[in-house]
């Protein structure tokens, strides 16, 4: 079902002078003109770097734009994350300069993740900054990559594609989730990102809001449905959680801090997801081999290991494993992975992440009451028992 229309929410993501709103809603795109002028934003030109499966959204986009008299560049990309390189970014910064763009001249990414950051990274270092709109079109974007301002690309290390290993944080002035763009994400895609809003329902006890879990599996079928205000709330719900966590810890420093909520807490599942999608044959069990895992997915899958890690730490007891199936089953996500290696490459592979640090592996693990917390160097036997878990034919 097409999301119907519903009246926009915000959502302020609070940090003093680098401060924006998220705004949730159908048709967004369309007023980005007038929210600039209210942000008292008034440029000559803005730059939209699209993805090139969004060419409608863009098109609305820049038709808008061009009403209220901004002249527009457009570059579209293709997001892939083989593509998500500095080379794509080198692009993206010529096209900038062949427009002219000027300082205070916005880059508008619109498009997922990949487009999000690579828009975002390109921004924070054209000029030695310019402001980003980001406008995200996928679920796992609206709810995650495009709210906190990390930014960034893949890099290319020997034959390892290191996700994520360059990049800058810089902040959006704005953030326009069009929930529109919703209608034509293929199913596969909008169940990925339920996986991280059903990560931020994980932690929602950090915040003290423990009823978080608890309403995302009550909803479940409505949101599969995407009944718009189903879709509205969940988004709602989880950037509200994610702008709270950034606006306490921007810049990922307070992870050993004791009584802080850490944006490192973010990454719950991410390590063992970034180490499958670093594979080159990880996939979803049940699906083609040649279907290799999306990020959601991965994280998903990541949920599930962290849990049954934590377990085998006698961090949390065992039961959370199996409602983190459950929940993933009744989305439709993944809870197995076929194509795994055997421990040792994995475990070499979570190596290789960049959150580790020290050369000691960093994992934030669930704790009872929906939060979490991160564990140095944990028990290699309780890593392994959380990979036994989702390993499948
Ligand atoms: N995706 C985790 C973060 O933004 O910190």
């Amino acid at each position: 079902m097409m999301p119907a229309d519903t009246q926009p929410r915000t959502v302020r993501v609070d940090l003093a002078d680098r401060g924006y709103d998220v705004v949730i809603g159908p048709g967004l795109l369309e007023t980005l003109p007038q929210r600039l002028d209210a942000m008292v934003m008034r440029p000559r030109a803005a730059f939209i770097v699209a993805d090139a499966n969004v060419a409608d959204a863009s098109g609305r986009c820049r038709e808008s734009l061009e009403r209220s008299g901004i002249a527009v560049g457009v570059t579209t990309i293709h997001a892939t994350e083989p593509g998500k390189s500095i080379a794509t970014l080198a692009e993206i910064l010529r096209s900038l300069g062949e427009a002219r763009i000027e300082r205070g001249e916005p880059v508008v990414a619109i498009g997922g993740g990949i487009t999000g950051d690579l828009g975002g990274f390109a921004a924070a270092v054209y000029r030695r900054g310019v402001p980003v709109i980001q406008c995200p079109t996928t679920l796992l974007a609206m709810v995650d990559a495009s709210v906190g301002g990390k930014t960034g690309a893949n890099l290319a290390i020997g034959d390892t594609l290191q996700k994520n290993m360059v990049g800058a944080f810089h902040q959006p002035s704005l953030v326009l989730a069009d929930t529109r763009t919703l209608g034509t994400l293929p199913d596969r895609e909008f169940k990925a990102g339920l996986a991280e809003c059903l990560k931020h329902a994980l932690l929602g006890g950090c915040l003290g809001d423990t009823d978080h879990l608890g309403w995302f599996e009550s909803n479940t079928e409505r949101v599969l449905r995407r009944e718009a205000d189903a879709v509205a709330e969940l988004i709602h719900r989880s950037v509200a959680f994610k702008a709270a966590v950034v606006a306490g810890d921007e810049f990922e420093l307070a992870e050993d801090t004791p009584g802080r909520v850490g944006r490192a807490l973010l990454n719950l599942g991410h390590t063992f997801a970034h180490a499958m999608e670093t594979l080159k044959g990880a996939s979803p069990a049940g699906r083609p081999a040649d279907s290799p895992l999306l990020h959601g997915e991965a994280v998903a899958l990541g949920l599930l290991c962290a849990a049954e890690t934590s377990a085998a730490l006698g961090l949390i007891d065992r039961g959370l494993g199996p409602r983190i199936a459950r929940a993933l089953e009744a989305c439709g996500l993944p809870t197995r992975a076929a194509g795994l290696p055997d421990a040792m490459r994995l475990l070499s592979l979570m190596g290789a992440d960049k959150k580790t640090s020290g050369g000691r592996l960093r994992l934030v693990l669930p704790t009872p009451g929906c939060t979490a917390r991160v564990v140095v160097s944990p028990e290699v036997s309780a890593v392994e028992a959380g990979w036994a878990a989702i390993k499948g034919a």
